[in-house]
């Protein structure tokens, strides 16, 4: 048999064999695609929906990134919100009303927490979280985050209204930086008469929650109180309130103000400050980076400090605060709970106060290296957070609120007296509370 007689006997078997390794090739394929891939591109991903005021929507992009790329079976959608807080909490109220909120987490202010809790708009996450996991949070914002005996919100930064002041200016003039409403009123004109500034003085006073929390500062720097929460006394027609008004109803009608305070929030406020025309400004830490950004007019020429206060009182910062909380309506509550962890973990704190000077919520953050190079008054926040002054902490906060801000811009627009509108506000406030 010659060697051709032999191939051409052998040819079949191996195009047998040939064919019959196709086919097991082919099966193996197959079992792979149905084991492996189908699975992995089948698998749910679950998406946890939020809203959050616009404007931090370049601080959490980063965050949620990474959360993804960390959680395959997780998306996050981040949907825009308007961006005055009270504007925030509306939405998540109307759509907690419906019945049917589209939201699985909550960002939220540290003021709504009372209100959605009580409402049972929330997950109680008190058997989630043990003490040792608090440990590092500050007091005041974990207390801003319980209701009742539960735990509603696990905070992710925390606030306290602060003065900014032109230290150039007041160095060159020979001022110290003021502690009484007095001293800032006298170095503000001053400052002006010589042409150093336009302004002495921005502060928040538009008709929203921003306005409400200015206020705090300048009603307990004048040795005043808005709510007692135990006893659900008000002291808003009490002599200390109306000298608060009256106060910052002054910076107006001095000129000291721009008339035009009535209508600003903390943007408004931040940026006149920054355009370099004002002695002093009243805002919270995240001003900072970008009053001392390379494009700003004022970059090192400024320090921060406690609120000023009345002779006899003591300086207030008010305590602000955002942290994530999870709507009693998810259908994703072990997904939601995974990325509340993710989003106020220490790595996530740290890389938000970087990017954004946000106080952290974490007390280990506030002497880390790298923060403390890039923020050197955080380690002296510390205590000034400490310290803070809450708004009052009751269910009817959201109306309560509204109601002071009405009245306070009556006053501030010369609609009414500041006694008449105190008086307003304080009864109303007793209406609302059940203690008229
Ligand atoms: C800041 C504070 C918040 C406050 C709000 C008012 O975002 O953190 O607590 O309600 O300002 O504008």
């Amino acid at each position: 048999m010659t060697f051709q007689q032999f191939f051409s006997k052998l040819k079949p078997v191996f195009q047998k064999f040939r064919r019959s390794r196709f086919i097991a090739l082919w099966v193996a394929g197959l079992v792979l695609t149905l084991l492996v891939v189908v699975p992995a591109f089948s698998q749910p991903t679950v998406t946890l929906s939020f809203l959050i005021g616009a404007p931090e929507r370049p601080t959490w992009e980063p965050i949620i990134k990474d959360f993804e790329a960390t959680h395959p079976g997780i998306r996050l959608n981040f949907v825009e919100g308007p961006n005055a807080t009270n504007a925030v909490e509306d939405l998540y109220t109307s759509s907690f009303l419906l019945g049917s909120s589209p939201y699985d987490l909550v960002y939220m202010d540290i003021v709504w927490v009372p209100k959605f809790a009580a409402a049972g708009w929330l997950t109680d996450l008190s058997d989630k979280v043990a003490d040792t996991d608090l440990a590092d949070f500050l007091e005041g914002d974990v207390a801003g985050g319980r209701y009742q005996g539960g735990l509603y919100r696990m905070p992710v930064r925390s606030d306290a209204g602060m003065l900014y002041y032109r230290k150039d200016l007041l160095d060159a003039a020979g001022f110290k930086p003021p502690e009484t409403f007095t001293e800032l009123m006298q170095i503000s004109q001053a400052l002006q008469k010589s042409g150093a500034v336009t302004w002495g003085y921005v502060w928040q006073g538009r008709q929203y929650e921003g306005a409400a929390a200015m206020f705090v500062e300048v009603l307990a720097g004048s040795g005043g109180f808005w709510i007692d929460p135990q006893t659900k006394a008000v002291g808003l027609d009490r002599p200390e309130s109306v000298q608060a008004v009256k106060f910052l109803l002054d910076t107006i009608n001095t000129g000291v103000s721009p008339r035009g305070v009535v209508t600003y929030q903390e943007e408004e406020t931040r940026r006149l400050f920054q355009s370099g025309t004002v002695a002093f400004l009243r805002n919270w830490p995240y001003a900072w980076p970008l009053a001392n950004a390379e494009d700003s007019s004022i970059r090192g020429k400024i320090a921060i400090k406690p609120m000023v206060h009345a002779v006899g009182a003591e300086s207030a910062a008010c305590q602000g605060g955002w942290g994530w909380g999870i709507a009693k309506t998810t259908r994703h509550p072990k997904e939601a709970w995974e990325a509340v962890q993710y989003l106020t973990s220490i790595q996530t704190q740290r890389k938000v106060t970087l990017s954004t000077g946000y106080l952290p919520s974490r007390r280990s953050l506030y002497n880390d290296p790298e923060i403390v190079r890039k923020y050197n008054f955080f380690p002296a926040m510390l205590n000034v957070i400490d310290n803070a002054a809450l708004r009052p902490p009751i269910a009817q906060y959201a109306q309560a609120s509204d109601i002071l801000q009405r009245y306070l811009s009556s006053a501030l627009t010369g609609q009414m007296t500041p006694e008449r509108a105190m008086q307003a506000a304080a009864n109303e406030t007793r209406r609302l509370l059940g203690t008229a």
